[in-house]
């Protein structure tokens, strides 16, 4: 028998196309170009079924929904010890890229906000990006190398983290080389299907639904989990937290995941954003989501 789920994805990306609420993200040039119209929504299980519907081909840079993979290739490269060295998981309250870190130990208060994601970035050389979100997605992603090029042009703030970072003995490698492999893990292209399988693997702890390989161990998955709970949307966390209620992390291209333990992974995209950075309709589209399916975890 066909499965209705299709039909009620398409009913909730209906509901919320009417809404234009947000703004594209201005600060790199190449994301103010995109397409606002854009909608889509996608869904992987832990046994590997898949929907994808409304603009489900679009490809779009991953941006800062990069930031839970990396970490959890870096904690599987380092362990936990090593990398709370460097970063902590304590939500900051404030915007994304805030230049700001923990006064009492000068880390960066988690790794979702940019100055912890360039700390996460610095403990990752490019092939092991490559390789491990290759992993994560099932297939090998590209660079965008215009929005790559686009950002990087204009990532004076980015700069400035990092050699903060730097005079605080948090990172060790040059501040303009860990901005560039940041900006590029943030450029990989993706579409909502990846998107969805790769929160899927973090879900089903650290298995990959499609290829079956254990892409992380268990903890990592977990440790993962929690922090995007905690700190994936921001400074809009605890509203995000207390309606979805569901582990999750947003992008500027306008991407978001949500990722259910145990259930699978869900995936949009609406690239008009609201003054946190997460997608407008995104959010929308997971409070339905939320409250027709009952995925709260609470
Ligand atoms: O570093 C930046 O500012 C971007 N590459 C990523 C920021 C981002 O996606 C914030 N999330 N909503």
């Amino acid at each position: 028998m066909r499965s209705p789920l299709p039909d009620y994805m398409t009913e909730v990306l209906e509901a919320c196309s009417d809404e234009d609420d947000g703004e594209l993200a201005a600060y790199i040039p190449e994301l103010a170009e995109a397409d606002p119209s854009r909608l889509a929504l996608a869904l992987a299980t832990p046994d590997g079924t898949r929907y994808a519907v409304g603009d489900a081909d679009v490809r779009f840079t991953i941006q800062s929904i990069s930031k839970p993979f990396a970490y959890a290739l870096a904690l599987v490269d380092h362990g936990l010890d090593a990398v709370l060295e460097h970063v902590g998981v304590e939500p900051s309250g404030e915007a994304f890229n805030e230049i700001s870190l923990d006064p009492s130990t000068n880390r960066p208060l988690n790794p979702m906000i940019n100055a912890g994601a360039i700390t996460v970035h610095s403990l990752l050389d490019a092939d092991r990006v490559a390789a491990g979100f290759a992993a994560f997605a099932g297939r090998d992603l590209e660079v965008d190398e215009q929005v790559y090029a686009s950002e990087l042009a204009t990532a004076d703030r980015n700069h400035a983290i990092a050699y903060m970072l730097r005079n605080h003995g948090i990172i060790d490698a040059d501040p303009h080389a860990v901005v560039d492999g940041y900006t590029r893990q943030c450029s990989l292209l993706v579409d909502v299907g990846d998107l969805a399988v790769m929160a899927a693997t973090l879900a089903n702890a650290g298995t990959h639904p499609v290829t079956g390989e254990q892409v992380v161990p268990r903890w990592v998955a977990r440790q993962t989990l929690a922090v995007m709970t905690t700190c994936g949307m921001y400074d809009a966390a605890g509203d995000w937290f207390t309606t979805v209620g569901i582990p999750a992390k947003s992008g500027v291209s306008g991407g978001l995941i949500g990722a259910l333990p145990g259930k699978g992974g869900f995936a949009a995209l609406s690239p008009r954003l609201d003054r946190h950075g997460n997608s407008t309709r995104g959010v929308r589209i997971f409070e339905r989501l939320s409250g027709d399916m009952g995925m709260h975890l609470m």
